[in-house]
């Protein structure tokens, strides 16, 4: 399970917060529990009330820079249909604090080996993203704005003091020529709402189906891809075949040579930050995740 960042926790939202989340669930809250999993700083908690309802909330003080990624996700979240994701309940913004409620759902994070368990699932919500949210329905800017953040790195990982590994080296031609920020806007196009941010941590199981989760990245665009798992045992390339290697390749629309564009940026970005960003849980998440990248494209390119 990744680290998660330093929550605050029920008892640290201000008090006036606290009332108006209260007045709104119209029971007391009897039980508070936390989830292990997500990366944001934010808030994010289980309550269960009185009346034996139970709510998701994730909130942020608006005066943090993310609080802007919890507003995206309430404002995607309204066009996110519950087959996708938790519903959305209500978003507030009162007295310097976001607050959003969700659906709370029973579940964990999905399994993406190749198998029965889970991948057809995720293949299946992945799918439908396409499918329900073409045309995009969100108020959203484009994703190859966000796409388009994954070029250039691996230019600066070349040029760092201690050069390109030997694996990096050996695959010098197909990294350069995925890092070019004009292929990866024009592989982003299209009229899909697209997550941009589809890993195994922004989904949940529950007995019925998988949904996502977030949606703070989303723009529009169209193409998506399923970002390598953070787990290195539950991304193993070449175990077998079609629908378990286009759960590796991406799906959720675009060609499969605008897959690699993204696909290839997103593993030199993550590398990149492996090597110059944060340490801590992020950081040890984002190392775990660019080896999976780099078995992805020794898989691809075998
Ligand atoms: N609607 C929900 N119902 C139950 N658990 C949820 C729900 N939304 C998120 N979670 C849990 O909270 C964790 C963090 O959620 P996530 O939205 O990914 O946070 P972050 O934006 O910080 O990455 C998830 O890993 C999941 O375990
Ligand atoms: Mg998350």
């Amino acid at each position: 399970m990744n680290t998660p960042s330093v929550r605050p926790r029920w008892e640290d939202l201000p008090n006036d917060v606290r009332a108006n989340v209260q007045a709104r669930l119209g029971s007391p809250v009897v039980e508070v529990s936390y989830p292990e999993g997500g990366f944001t700083p934010g808030l994010a908690l289980r309550l269960r009330c009185a009346d034996r309802s139970e709510v998701f909330l994730k909130a942020a003080d608006l005066a943090l820079p993310m609080a802007s990624h919890y507003r995206a996700e309430a404002v995607v979240g309204e066009h996110l249909p519950s087959v996708i994701a938790p519903e959305l309940w209500w978003s507030v913004e009162s007295h310097g604090w976001i607050v959003n409620a969700f659906e709370a759902v029973l579940g964990g994070e999905p399994e993406l080996r190749p198998g029965p368990a889970d991948l057809p699932g995720v293949l299946d919500v992945v799918g439908s993203l396409e499918r329900e949210l073409t045309p995009c329905p969100a108020p959203v800017g484009e994703a190859g704005e966000t796409l388009s953040l994954l070029a250039g790195h691996w230019e600066r990982l070349a040029a760092a003091p201690a050069g390109p590994d030997a694996w990096r080296t050996a695959r010098r031609a197909w990294l350069t020529e995925m890092d070019d920020r004009d292929l990866l806007v024009k592989a982003a196009a299209g009229d899909t709402l697209v997550h941009c941010d589809l890993r195994a941590d922004n989904m949940l199981v529950d007995a019925e189906r998988v949904r996502v989760l977030g949606g703070s990245w989303s723009g529009v665009g169209g193409c998506g891809v399923l970002r390598p798992s953070a787990d290195p045992c539950r991304s193993q390339p070449g175990q077998s075949g079609g629908r378990a290697r286009s759960a590796r390749t991406g799906v959720a629309g675009g060609r499969s040579e605008s897959r690699e564009h993204v696909r290839g940026g997103d593993h030199r970005l993550l590398s990149w930050h492996q090597v110059h960003g944060p340490g801590g849980g992020l950081g040890a998440y984002r190392g775990r995740a660019a080896q999976a990248g780099r078995r992805w494209i020794d898989y691809r390119l075998s």
